[in-house]
């Protein structure tokens, strides 16, 4: 990664993002490919209130990691722009872009360090008190309490393996010290094991609150507690709104929300 080309660099007089942030995003008509001459999103338009939640759902190669991507500029639209608070991302600092925005992956990345290097990885000067905090609040503290060191004990490639649900709450912890105003979620449940499923589900909710939050997920709890649910087919959105209207509504939203009850044998419930 290191030695890959930047792609995308600060334009002269870009601009870090005032502060307080507030996390509104926009898209406005954008229309990008990874080969320009074969469109991947057309012409998409999508405003996100400061804090909303917002699932993201659709067919594999719908287009919507490549919508998650825009927003930290790992690509740029072709045509059309896209906003964190008005302001066009181009115009802005790629240092302050990274600081509001954080994604989290299926695949977590630990380093062979303590835990607690790992989640203050986000924010070195972050009090032991604030990675403890971190950690009580992304369902972590239990399982590190009783790992041999502790918060010291050390992780990742030649340390202690952890499963796939207790690396994702440390990477849960690290996220929520680093503070970001947008989240940007890419199937964050996909790596998970059923039996710490649930508490990864609520370090999530933990992680989400008070945030603008893109997730992207296969799981039927997870879009069910979304404000907006937006479906994405071949690179357009074609429904967008509440999941309870979308589902009155009986269409694409619907038809997902039975398939994936169907996937996992879920009860629907629970606000
Ligand atoms: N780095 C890339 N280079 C070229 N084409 C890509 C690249 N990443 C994705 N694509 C293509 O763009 C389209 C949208 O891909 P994207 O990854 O956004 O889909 P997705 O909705 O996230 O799918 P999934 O649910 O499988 O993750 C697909 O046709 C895919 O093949
Ligand atoms: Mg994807």
């Amino acid at each position: 990664m290191l030695d890959a080309p930047v792609a995308v660099q600060d334009r002269p007089g870009a601009r870090p993002l005032p502060e307080p942030a507030r996390g509104e995003v926009r898209f406005e008509g954008v229309t990008f490919g990874y080969d320009p001459a074969r469109p991947v999103l057309r012409n998409v338009t999508l405003t996100i209130p400061a804090g909303q939640r917002v699932a993201l759902l659709g067919e594999s190669g719908a287009g919507k990691s490549t919508l998650l991507g825009l927003l930290t500029r790992t690509h740029d639209p072709q045509q059309g722009r896209v906003s964190l608070d008005g302001a066009d991302l181009r115009d802005l600092t790629l240092n302050s872009l990274h600081t509001h925005t954080a994604v989290m992956a299926q695949d977590t990345f630990l380093f062979h360090d303590t835990v607690a290097a790992n989640v203050r990885y986000a924010r070195p000067d972050a009090t032991d008190a604030e990675v403890h905090a971190a950690l009580q609040a992304a369902h972590a503290l239990g399982f590190v309490q009783a790992l041999p060191d502790g918060l010291n004990t050390v992780v990742g490639e030649r340390g202690v393996r952890l499963s796939g649900g207790q690396r994702q709450r440390l990477s849960i912890a690290r996220t929520l010290l680093a503070r970001p105003t947008v989240l940007l979620l890419d199937e964050p449940t996909s790596a998970v094991d059923a039996q710490s499923e649930a508490q990864v589900v609520a370090a999530l909710g933990a992680l989400m609150q008070g945030r603008t939050a893109l997730i992207v997920t296969h799981r039927l709890s997870l879009a069910r507690t979304a404000d907006r649910v937006v479906v994405v087919r071949e690179g357009s959105i074609v429904e967008d709104g509440p999941p309870d209207v979308l589902r009155r509504h009986g269409g694409a939203y619907a038809a997902l929300e039975r398939a994936m009850g169907e996937a996992v044998g879920e009860e629907l419930p629970v606000a």
